[in-house]
């Protein structure tokens, strides 16, 4: 086949790819980053694909950009959560994302230059983001697949993401679980939660912890 025939097909495939990722909603190069990054850690990144636009957004409407502070994303992966945060009116000056996989974080850097990365253990938030808030946040928003940790740890979780947000501020945390990632019944604590987004892969709810 002459080389002009070869590019004109290599610009047909790549405009069907571009049509294809613009009707599904989805980044064909994030869906292989993501797969590569489950075979590698399963528990740790605990989907094989990207959360979809339907659940971004219901999780980046808990939080309101008028509240003050920084907005502190835990687990963003490849940066869909992020994305719907940025489309919420959030500054990208203001989010804080804590992301364990150093390949994530790269791309994380690339894509949002102006929001803080930081490579580490969410569990560790405490002393992670200790000295790098100087405000209470305005929402903690969790893409951290709870489900795989002991609840001693997921309630650790919680309660250190309380001591960092303003009273009253969200905790937002989806699952693909039927029940709660965290109870619902604590002390001191107001939850609530999404209807089931059926339109995921898998579907999904979306919790909310509060102060209060
Ligand atoms: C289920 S994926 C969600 C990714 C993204 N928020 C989304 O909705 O597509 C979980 C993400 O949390 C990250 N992660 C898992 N455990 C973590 C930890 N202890 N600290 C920081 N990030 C973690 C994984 O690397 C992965 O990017």
């Amino acid at each position: 086949m002459p080389l002009e025939a070869l590019q004109q097909l290599e610009r047909t495939i790549e405009r069907k790819i571009r049509l294809f990722e613009q009707k599904n909603g989805i980044r064909l190069d994030d869906e292989v980053r993501f797969i590569r990054s489950w075979l590698e850690r399963p528990l740790s990144t605990g989907a094989v694909t990207p959360s979809g636009r339907v659940l971004a957004r219901t999780m980046a409407r808990y939080v309101n950009p008028n509240i003050a502070g920084p907005v502190v994303e835990l687990g963003p992966g490849t940066g869909p959560v992020t994305e719907a945060l940025l489309a919420e009116g959030i500054a990208p000056e203001r989010l804080i994302l804590v992301e364990f996989n150093p390949v994530f974080c790269q791309l994380l850097r690339s894509r949002f230059p102006t929001a803080t990365v930081v490579q580490g253990d969410a569990y560790g938030m405490r002393r992670l983001l200790g000295g790098m808030l100087q405000q209470p946040a305005a929402a903690v928003v969790s893409g951290l697949p709870l489900v795989t940790r002991p609840i001693r740890m997921r309630l650790g979780l919680l309660r250190d993401a309380l001591e960092l947000l303003r009273p009253g501020a969200p905790f937002v945390q989806f699952t693909y679980a039927v029940m709660p990632p965290i109870p619902r019944k604590l002390a001191g604590v107001r939850a609530e939660a999404s209807e089931r987004i059926w339109k995921n892969m898998p579907p999904a709810r979306v919790w909310v912890y509060r102060r209060g």
